[in-house]
């Protein structure tokens, strides 16, 4: 019976893949998205782009991501079912503590269970005590102790702001003088304010990166597929570092047998050690990995499900998400409940000009109306005008997904449908899926 509530929180396009998944399973009757976009509303009966039956309707509820008692009141109205949280933020600030102190149930880590990504000194200690492999690394709150710190080492450091910083407080770095501008960055100039109380200094590794996100239900640990984003602005890794460019999944170059050694090395000692702290860890658990020389390496954490990683991996999903989610709320996650789709999945981020740094908003889109079946278009940045225009309204404006029997399949299903689709300097990367490329 499609009886069920649901209230995704959150406004890009994780949250649109999610509401869209979670609108196809034959148990929910309503899905609300808060704040969402433009592409997050959609009425009963509407056809899923990718076939099967119609979607639930969705709705935009007006409320910020970090609204977390006018949230809860919402869900209370709504007699939501189960809340899925798409970004840190609300999760670092407590909202999981504060919905289930009010017996709410919601899809997201407890304050302190998140620590795993909004603390990287956290993160690293706890790494560390519970034998995950990792960087060698040093916290420290003192800059000149840093600094004294990264000479004595000398040669390639990573130094990251240990606090949140939206993906930007992490500097790669090729020799000490270039660690110690960049303590400087982080604590003399505090470019990145109380994110960067504390440095991280790491060694710094090389090798391939992937990302392995799981479900867990504070116990039971559940592998999704394998998948890498290109966080690079630009063609060939090069430009700026964003939010993600485009992603694929599965990579092509992990195999089961090292998703299995995985999920034993990394993500079942992470969520045991979590609860064996105290603080058991429910959601998404994001590790973005180094595959080096000497076995692989985690590089962070992530609380949640990644941008735009979730909407390459969700097409692939082949069992309901609702129940998975369900399980993880009440600690009932088994392996059966998770299947895949052979074949691949990509999605290429169409983005406003001059992203990510300065970009201009409010300028129309195109063509969304002639993208070939089988493709999706999540959409991020957008708004409607009060005429029903579609506009663009931040820096990654869409996310053109679509599955294919082979990556290049999808890659070419993906990249012709880009073809219709236009607004006014909109740029995007030729290269997404061209493996080990960021
Ligand atoms: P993070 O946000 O911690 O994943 O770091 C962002 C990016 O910095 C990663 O995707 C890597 O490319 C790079 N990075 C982070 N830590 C290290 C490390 N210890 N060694 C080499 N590269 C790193
Ligand atoms: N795409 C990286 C992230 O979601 O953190």
């Amino acid at each position: 019976m499609s009886d069920k509530t649901v209230l995704v929180i959150g406004g890009g396009g994780r949250e649109h893949a999610l509401a869209w998944a979670l609108a196809r399973s034959p148990q929910v009757g309503q899905v609300y998205v808060a704040p969402g976009n433009a592409g997050t509303a959609w009425e009963a009966g509407t056809p899923d782009p990718l076939g099967g039956a119609p979607l639930a309707p969705a709705e935009r509820v007006r409320l910020a991501p970090d609204a977390i008692s006018a949230l809860a009141a919402f869900a209370h109205d709504h007699a939501v079912d189960v809340t899925v949280v798409g970004p840190e933020g609300p999760l670092a600030a407590g909202i999981a503590d504060t919905f289930r102190r009010e017996a709410l149930a919601i899809f997201g880590p407890s304050q302190q269970a998140a620590r795993i990504e909004s603390s990287k000194a956290f993160a690293r200690n706890f790494m560390a005590r519970h034998g995950i492999p990792s960087p060698a690394f040093a916290a420290f709150t003192e800059r000149e102790e840093a600094i004294a710190f990264v000479h004595e080492q000398g040669g390639p450091q990573v130094v990251k702001a240990s606090g949140l910083a939206a993906g930007k407080g992490v500097i790669v770095c090729d020799d000490a003088d270039e660690a110690e501008a960049a303590i400087e960055r982080i604590m003399g100039v505090r470019e990145f304010g109380e994110a960067g109380d504390t440095v991280v200094i790491e060694e710094r590794l090389s090798g391939r990166e992937a990302s392995l996100l799981a479900f867990s239900d504070g116990e039971n640990v559940v592998p999704m597929l394998p998948t890498r984003d290109h966080k690079r602005a630009y063609d060939g890794g090069l430009g700026p570092n964003t939010g993600g460019m485009g992603a694929y999944a599965p990579t092509l170059d992990l195999t089961q047998d090292d998703i299995g050694m995985l999920t034993e090395t990394v993500l079942k000692p992470t969520v045991q050690g979590l609860r064996d702290d105290g603080t058991p860890y429910v959601g998404v658990l994001f590790a973005g990995l180094m595959l080096t020389d000497g076995g692989p390496r985690v590089l962070e954490f992530n609380c949640r499900f990644g941008d735009p990683e979730t909407q390459a991996i969700l097409p692939l999903l082949t069992t309901d998400l609702y129940p998975i989610i369900e399980a993880c709320v009440n600690g009932e996650l088994a392996d059966d409940l998770v299947g895949w789709q052979r074949g691949s999945c990509a999605i290429v981020i169409l983005a406003s000009q001059g992203y990510p740094r300065k970009y201009p908003t409010g300028l129309p889109i195109d063509g969304l109306d002639e993208l070939p079946a089988d493709v999706i278009a999540f959409h991020a940045g957008t708004e409607r005008t009060e005429e029903g225009r579609l506009i663009t309204a931040g820096g990654r404006v869409l996310g053109i997904t679509g599955p294919g029997v082979e990556l290049s399949d999808a890659l070419r299903k993906v990249y012709g449908a880009i073809e219709h689709v236009s607004f006014q300097g909109m740029q995007y990367r030729r290269d997404i899926g061209v493996n080990y490329i960021s």
